[in-house]
């Protein structure tokens, strides 16, 4: 694979992460951060203990030079013991240089590894933001209906980066009654703090996923659950060897969750009507969350917006470069649908949309239902001639915080992506800069995504057989 760390001439400049350029995403971050701590307290929690040890964790990092890991997978039970599994494959280059910086942004040095995101405060910043974000839209930090009546014993959380997801869920857990539930974090680089000082029962164990086996006996795990890793590894039918391995090292009757966001984006047409008698708690938490879920009807058109038009183009001629799924939503059902060794298996599809919408506000279209309307304040009713009532939102704080979220993590993804993406788009540095400034004032200073862009988003899961 071509070298993209390297393919700017230009000499590396300050990181930018959410500083350096525009204050459009850091004056989001306050407004989101604010309302989303009184949404939902307890992952925001979770969040702000593991971003301050995740940062300081970063920051005091060191090249991986421990030669346990440098013949296999290294498992830290605490910050001051480690364990040694026996070796799966040869010696890493991680070992020696594991990072390379690019425009001020660090990266896992490996250009055999497809992995296009950095591995930098900005980017687990990110990524802790979404996990926050799609833990308040489904309403926990799981979809699998049968694990809040039956807590797994013991959880692998595979690609878990900071492992905001597994002190999440901790803390859900223990709200519940069950404290002591064991979670196992893996990745490729020691991103995550120490949870165990913060009352988690956890271990970590780095391990590069391209490497079957992963290092834990047949049957090892309650759950294992895989968040956000499309770009990390190829999600789709037989490319998708680490599927197996996770069916192998479940138990039986345990419970196996993926969550997944497709790359691209696109603009959600004004919804068809919920029928009353299909409306369950999931339809009302995406109503009481301002988001909406897929449901027959459901439609698509392009984006209006020549920014996210561009960015549509780049990011999948970049992936596809990389052979990495586009659009893993769209392959996940399919998936496990077809694994005879699953059962039970569901899913939860929703769109999460990047701002006001204008048939929403105009009443237009929206979240129409027929026969009667939801308990929903946000929802009122305008008359459109001959007694017709429709549905006009207008969104609360919170509803709005999320949107603000989920464009602020979509923007901090182009900035994530900024190298393949220029690589993608064939420009300059300073006619990249000046793309950056244009998207920026579209998105954040004339509501450019009001159309219906959305972050499209999914949690599917099973049990094993
Ligand atoms: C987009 S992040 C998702 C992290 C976490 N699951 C979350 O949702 O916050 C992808 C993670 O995959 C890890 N990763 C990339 N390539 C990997 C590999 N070959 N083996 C194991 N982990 C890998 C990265 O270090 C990063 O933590």
């Amino acid at each position: 694979m071509e070298s993209w760390f390297n393919s700017s001439s230009s000499p590396p400049r300050p990181s930018k992460g959410t500083s350096g350029r525009n204050l459009g995403p850091q004056a989001t971050t306050v407004h989101t951060t604010t309302a989303l701590q009184s949404s939902i307290n307890a992952p925001v929690t979770a969040l702000r203990r593991n971003v301050h040890l995740a940062s300081h964790q970063t920051l005091s990092i060191s090249p991986i030079s421990n030669p346990a890991s440098a013949s296999g997978s290294t498992v830290s039970t605490s910050s001051s013991s480690k364990a040694t599994i026996p070796p799966t494959t040869k010696r890493s280059r991680y070992t020696s240089e594991p990072y390379t910086t690019c425009n001020g942004r660090r990266y896992i040095a490996d250009l055999k590894n497809p992995y296009p995101l950095p591995c930098d405060i900005p980017e687990l910043n990110r990524q802790n933001l979404r996990t926050v974000l799609l833990t308040a839209v489904y309403g926990a930090p799981f979809c699998a209906p049968s694990l809040s009546s039956k807590p797994p014993k013991t959880v692998l959380d595979l690609g878990c980066g900071t492992g905001l997801w597994s002190s999440t869920c901790h803390d859900y857990f223990t709200r519940l009654g069950y404290p002591d539930v064991e979670f196992t974090g893996l990745d490729i680089v020691p991103i995550a703090p120490d949870l165990k000082e913060q009352g988690v029962n956890w271990r970590f164990v780095q391990h590069d996923m391209r490497r079957l086996q992963l290092p834990f006996p047949d049957e090892s795990f309650d759950m294992v659950f895989l968040k956000d890793m499309s770009m990390a590894m190829p999600i789709a039918g037989s490319e998708f060897p680490i599927f197996e391995e996770m069916l192998r090292v479940l138990k039986p009757g345990g419970v196996i969750e993926i969550w997944e966001s497709d790359a691209t984006i696109r603009a959600l047409l004004p919804q068809p009507a919920i029928p009353p008698h299909t409306m369950d708690h999931t339809l009302q938490q995406a109503i009481a969350t301002g988001t909406y879920p897929l449901i027959p009807g459901t439609g698509f058109s392009a984006s209006q917006n020549s920014y996210v038009q561009d960015y549509n183009a780049w990011i999948s001629k970049a992936l596809e470069k990389r052979m990495i799924t586009l659009l893993p939503c769209t392959v996940l059902s399919p998936m496990m649908l077809q694994e005879e060794k699953l059962a039970d298996c569901g899913n939860r599809r929703l769109v999460v949309l990047l701002g006001e919408v204008r048939w929403e506000r105009e009443g237009v279209g929206g979240r129409t239902h027929e026969g009667r309307r939801p308990s929903d304040s946000s929802v009122s009713s305008i008359s459109k001639g001959k007694g017709r009532q429709i549905e006009r939102v207008v969104l609360t704080d919170e509803q709005l915080a999320l949107r603000s979220t989920a464009l602020l993590t979509f923007v901090q993804m182009v900035e994530s992506l900024e190298p393949v993406l220029k690589e993608a788009s064939q420009k300059g540095q300073d006619e990249w800069d000046r793309w950056w400034a244009g998207m920026m004032t579209s998105l954040f200073e004339q509501k450019g995504v009001t159309s219906g862009e959305g972050l499209e988003v999914g949690s599917w899961w099973a049990r094993k057989l």
